[in-house]
């Protein structure tokens, strides 16, 4: 019997947004490390070979534990090339039967997947969308990444139609559910919120809230602008891995706040943790996933 019979297929978390550098693999490793100390089994997939950040991020992780003799949980990760073929249908089959490959092998054995996806729209980006059953779509607080969800009146700030990253999850919604019946849920969170610019921070807040229902996402409280979401990638660690989570540091008062923040944002995914639990995948699988 395959690893996959019996159980439920991992369910699948990709981080996405066409604006470069919104904190899309910041929101990855910190949504990956939130389901490992939930001592779920975690399979990534970086989607972004050209910067591998995420890949970074998790070989960071393994070589700071290995240095400093801690153990940690890790994701079973993955990174997806770009193909070098010639024409541009021998490169899509190719991009396809790579990311299907991994997204088969980490769905037989993990939990939850998670990707992190490139700034631009590409191939591959939209394999990952359209095999989502959440999305989450970190934008930074400003109209300027406001308009790829949707394009506003300058004057009256009503919005006036979807835009292209909007038609893309339109798009792989459609796909998705042509594929297996299955639901893409959206989340977009904003990030870096500044503390001090309270006027366009509400503006954005209000014309965003205006536009769940018609673009079809919910609304996820975000992060803040604080230096130790950027700080923490040298060693691979995030906020979770302090002191309760295995690293003996202690936490300040940003750290605290930092990860209540995290804590929201996990806590309003509702993602299917219970019935993964329930579900139990083996625990020489997990062991396994965990020494990567
Ligand atoms: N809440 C935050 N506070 C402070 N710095 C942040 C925050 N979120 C992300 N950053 C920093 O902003 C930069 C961009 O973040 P990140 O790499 O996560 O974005 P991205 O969407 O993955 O970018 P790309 O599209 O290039 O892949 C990084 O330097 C990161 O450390
Ligand atoms: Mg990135």
């Amino acid at each position: 019997m395959s690893q996959s019979e019996g159980r439920n297929a991992a369910h699948v978390i990709v981080l996405g947004n066409e604006k470069g550098g919104s904190g899309k693999t910041t929101t990855a490793m910190h949504v990956i490390a939130s389901l490992l100390h939930e001592g779920m089994c975690v399979g990534s997939i970086d989607l972004d070979s050209r910067q591998r950040s995420l890949t970074r991020y998790v070989e960071n992780r393994k070589a700071w534990c290995e240095a400093n003799g801690v153990k940690l949980a890790m994701p079973d990760h993955r990174v997806i090339d770009r193909s070098k073929a010639e024409t541009v249908a021998e490169a899509q089959a190719e991009e396809q039967a790579a990311f299907d490959a991994a997204y088969r092998e980490l769905s037989a054995t993990c939990d939850f997947i998670v990707i992190d996806s490139p700034g631009t729209d590409n191939y591959l980006s939209r394999a990952g969308h359209s095999v989502a059953d959440t999305l989450i779509t970190p934008m930074n607080d400003s109209f300027v990444d406001f308009d790829l969800l949707g394009r506003v009146d300058p004057q009256t700030y009503q919005l006036k139609g979807p835009s292209l990253y909007s038609e893309m999850v339109w798009e792989s919604r459609k796909r998705r559910a042509m594929k297996d019946g299955g639901q893409i849920d959206w989340v977009v969170m904003r990030n870096r919120l500044s503390h001090v610019d309270a006027k366009n921070k509400r503006r954005v807040e209000a014309v965003l809230e205006t536009l769940t229902d018609r673009i079809g996402f919910r609304l996820a409280p975000g992060f803040g602008e604080r230096v130790i979401f950027r700080e923490m990638f040298p060693s691979g660690l995030t906020l979770l891995d302090l002191r309760d989570g295995g690293v003996d540091q202690q936490l300040s008062m940003s750290h605290v706040a930092a990860r209540a923040e995290i804590r929201a944002l996990f806590d309003m995914l509702e993602l299917p943790i219970g019935e993964k639990a329930e579900n139990g995948t083996p625990e020489s699988v997990r062991a396994a996933a965990a020494s990567g």
